[in-house]
């Protein structure tokens, strides 16, 4: 795409920003869709977050994705958050109005639409869920199932006293169960996730036994590389419905999108296809 003058400007913000997929994912859709912008990777490093965000008005930027180590860190700097945002406690998606800073979170919502339409006969009142870990990734993804109207949500983490935390700040819905004893965690759940890294290219299988998962519940990984992690073949050689990281990656980025640059964007398998040769 060629620019022109009236071009719309937007971009991720990490350090390092170089393993974000978000350029190609944004970019895909700028080409799809003939839109007269660019998104492009915005190296800045800890030290220079609020000033760099706060010269996103200054250059007539839309707005920026943020990703790792900043979406915590920039919540001081926004003028307004949502309550999503607020809840997470953290920002990954910055829109810029009238000048001023508008920080939302859409990693929760890009979960839940991913599930959604992995498995479309899901429904939050189906049961309980399961989430292994309690990280940042946790924290958006137990925010968005209550919200979503998950009846209870049973938390595991190795270090039990992060869980607890969880449980305590979103109240009495939120059960802890201890990393030793993960697998009754998983009896009569409708769902579980792994929201950990385990699994992850490079990092260490997660370490669970699905047989006393229910046949019918769903198993979500947040890990996209590999896509099938051992969790989801597991899952898979069980006939239990598997849902890949991938997803919920290109479902958050879709309200980011429609903001910066007026076009709602769908989530397709051509998409898809083509942010899995860039991994
Ligand atoms: P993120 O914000 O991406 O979720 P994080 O806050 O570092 O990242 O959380 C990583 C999660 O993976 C945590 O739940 C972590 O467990 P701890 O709270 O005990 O650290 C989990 N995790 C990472 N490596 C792990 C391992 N080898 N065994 C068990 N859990 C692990």
């Amino acid at each position: 795409m060629i620019l022109s003058g009236r071009a719309k400007l937007a971009g991720v913000m990490g350090w390092p920003v170089g393993h974000s997929r978000s350029p190609r994912l944004h970019g895909y859709w700028l080409a799809h869709y003939g839109i007269d912008g660019a998104y492009v990777p915005f190296p800045v490093a800890p030290e220079d977050l609020t000033r760099a965000l706060r010269a996103l008005p200054l250059f007539g930027i839309a707005g920026v994705n943020l990703t790792v180590p900043h979406k915590e860190k920039a919540l001081p700097a926004m003028d307004t958050l949502t309550s999503a945002a607020r809840r997470i406690g953290a920002v990954n998606t910055v829109v810029v109005r009238d000048g001023k800073l508008h920080g939302d979170n859409t990693d929760g919502f890009g979960f839940v639409e991913s599930l959604r339409s992995s498995v479309p006969e899901w429904r939050p009142a189906a049961g309980p869920a399961t989430l292994i870990g309690a990280g940042g990734a946790a924290r958006a993804i137990l925010v968005a199932l209550i919200e979503a109207g998950v009846p209870r949500i049973c938390l595991v983490n190795r270090t039990e006293a992060r869980a607890e935390a969880l449980a305590r700040e979103f109240g009495g819905s939120v059960d802890v169960i201890p990393w030793a004893d993960r697998e009754t965690a998983l009896e009569g759940v409708a769902f579980l996730v792994n929201t950990t890294t385990l699994g992850m290219t490079g990092q260490p299988p997660l370490d669970l036994a699905l047989d006393r998962l229910p046949p019918t519940a769903a198993v979500c990984d947040i890990v996209y590389t590999p896509l099938e992690t051992a969790l989801l073949a597991a899952a898979r050689a069980r006939g239990n419905p598997s849902i890949d990281g991938l997803g919920m990656l290109l479902h958050q980025a879709r309200p980011g999108f429609e903001s910066w640059f007026g076009v709602a964007p769908a989530v397709t398998a051509q998409l898809r296809t083509f942010v899995i040769q860039g991994l």
